[in-house]
């Protein structure tokens, strides 16, 4: 998908990856994105380019609103995500189904409501950012992976479906990220432009799984070799 031109759409926009996702996408030359947030006052840019959107991707109306407004897109780039549950087994279902709200549904009702507008571009590319939890289960944050896994099988599902329409379907699978989401996690992290700019080449290029950073790098080489191992290695946190 080229870069170069394009109308971007990134949800999640205001703080954090999404925001980094938006500057990415910029350096890129992209030529519109809609920086969409629960609050859009709260995406704070001068660059004409950045169009501020509200969308919170568990609201119907919001999202049919949004699809009717940037009607122009053909780069959607769905980063917003959520991190409410932990272990698995001592966690209620509360924080899980918060996690499958906007990770799962969220997600899979942004793409049904911009299917019309990206079908109608000449080339179109869906971006789901997902996680390298969404290839096995890292068991502290038993919840979250299994959101991040049911996001990856509808990745899958798009992929399929969406191909005689030439969308591309794609997933970002990054590693820890020094966001305020695992803010309270002491482990090494990649810096949000950097993961940002590698998901960004990723999308340029086509891969369908893109591993944006150095480690996610590294263990997608093992995801790939070995699922197994890999189950292990991430089994470990
Ligand atoms: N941080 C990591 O280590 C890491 C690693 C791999 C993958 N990821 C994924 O990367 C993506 C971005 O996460 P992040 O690290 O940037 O987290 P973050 O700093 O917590 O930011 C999350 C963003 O998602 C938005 N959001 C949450 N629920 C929303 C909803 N219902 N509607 C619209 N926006 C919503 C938040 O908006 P508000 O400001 O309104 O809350 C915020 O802009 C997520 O999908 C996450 O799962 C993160």
């Amino acid at each position: 998908m080229k870069i170069e031109g394009c109308v971007a759409l990134v949800t999640g926009a205001n703080r954090g990856l999404g925001q980094a996702l938006v500057e990415a996408l910029i350096v890129a030359g992209a030529r519109k994105i809609y920086a969409a947030a629960r609050d859009e006052s709260k995406v704070l840019t001068s660059d004409p380019r950045v169009v501020p959107l509200r969308l919170d991707t568990t609201n119907p109306e919001l999202i049919a609103a949004a699809a009717a407004r940037a009607n122009d897109v053909n780069l959607l780039v769905n980063n917003a995500g959520v991190l409410s549950s932990f272990r698995l087994l001592g966690g209620g279902s509360a924080a899980l189904a918060a996690d499958f709200r906007t990770n799962v549904f969220g997600m899979l009702d942004v793409v049904r409501a911009f299917l019309p507008v990206l079908a109608r571009a000449e080339r179109a590319a869906i971006v789901n950012v997902l996680s390298l939890a969404s290839l096995a289960s890292v068991p502290t944050m038993g919840g979250y992976s299994a959101s991040k896994a049911a996001a990856y099988s509808i990745t899958q599902a798009l992929r399929a479906e969406l191909g005689a329409q030439r969308i591309e379907v794609l997933a970002a699978l990054p590693g820890p990220i020094d966001t305020d989401m695992v803010k309270s996690l002491d482990l090494p992290k990649a810096s949000p432009t950097d993961v940002a700019r590698g998901i960004v080449r990723g999308i340029a290029g086509g891969e369908e799984e893109i591993f944006p950073d150095p480690m996610a790098a590294q263990m997608g080489e093992l995801w790939r070799s070995s699922p197994k191992e890999y189950e292990r290695a991430l089994g470990r946190f």
